[in-house]
């Protein structure tokens, strides 16, 4: 399946995730249908419980329901404190791929990550703008995803924090690239004029959701995002 994730390697182009956060949800499965006919690579679902970060947005009811709408994968974003306790309500949902934050209450992290894991899912990890990379050292073992949040979480339409990218992106790599097993996926204005930047960083997923919601055409935005990032990251990881 295009941009499969459960038990891949990492993708060897940049994928485009569009996050629908931005997007009209009222009419949800309309615009996720519209993201896949212009050409993204996979759904990002945002998942905010007012608590973790300071918006609300859906359940895995939700997500659910607009499963059957397409064959994209699903990466669900958790920005909730109790990931653990919900994750196999998301699971069952049909995320392909669940990724929540390391900055939650320790004791539950490993158990989730291992969790989605034995249900043949991707497993991920987050970090804050603040949080050094350093926080994920105890769970490599257990992930297949690690996702570089390049905004504070919790809203769409934020500017990207290149200075994030700059100190994280390359760094995750190196630090995940030895098996070539991970994944890391840039979060947080993803964009035409920011896609460089991303793809030096060798970074395998962006998520992108107001410069795709808001674009005038989706699927040129689609290709121009993918294209800088490609060409950047051929630079970057040559072969
Ligand atoms: C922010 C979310 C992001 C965000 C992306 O908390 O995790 O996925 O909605 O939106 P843009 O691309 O507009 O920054
Ligand atoms: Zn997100």
């Amino acid at each position: 399946m295009p941009g499969a994730v459960a038990g891949s390697r990492r993708p060897s182009g940049v994928l485009i995730a569009a996050s629908i956060l931005d997007s009209d949800l009222g009419a949800l499965g309309e615009e996720i249908r519209r993201a896949e006919a212009a050409g993204v690579d996979r759904i990002h679902l945002d998942v905010m419980d007012g608590h973790f970060v300071p918006n609300i947005t859906f359940g895995w009811k939700t997500i659910e329901a607009v499963r059957r709408v397409t064959t994209l994968p699903f990466d669900a974003h958790l920005m909730i404190s109790e990931p653990g306790r919900w994750t196999g309500q998301f699971l069952d949902a049909g995320c392909d791929s669940i990724t929540f934050h390391v900055e939650v209450v320790g004791g539950q992290v490993r158990p989730a990550l291992e969790r989605i894991r034995a249900a043949g899912r991707s497993a991920g990890l987050s970090v804050k703008p603040g949080t050094p990379l350093t926080a994920l050292a105890g769970y490599r073992d257990v992930l297949d995803i690690v996702l570089v949040m390049t905004v504070e979480p919790g809203f769409g339409g934020q500017a990207f924090m290149g200075d994030v990218a700059d100190a994280k992106l390359a760094a995750a790599r190196g630090w995940l690239d030895p098996a070539g097993a991970c994944e890391v996926q840039v979060d947080g204005g993803g964009r035409a004029g920011t896609a460089e930047v991303i793809g030096r960083g060798g970074t395998d997923v962006i998520v992108a959701g107001s410069a795709l919601y808001r674009a005038d055409d989706m699927a040129a935005e689609v290709a121009r995002i993918r294209s800088i990032a490609e060409a950047a990251r051929v630079r970057t990881l040559p072969g």
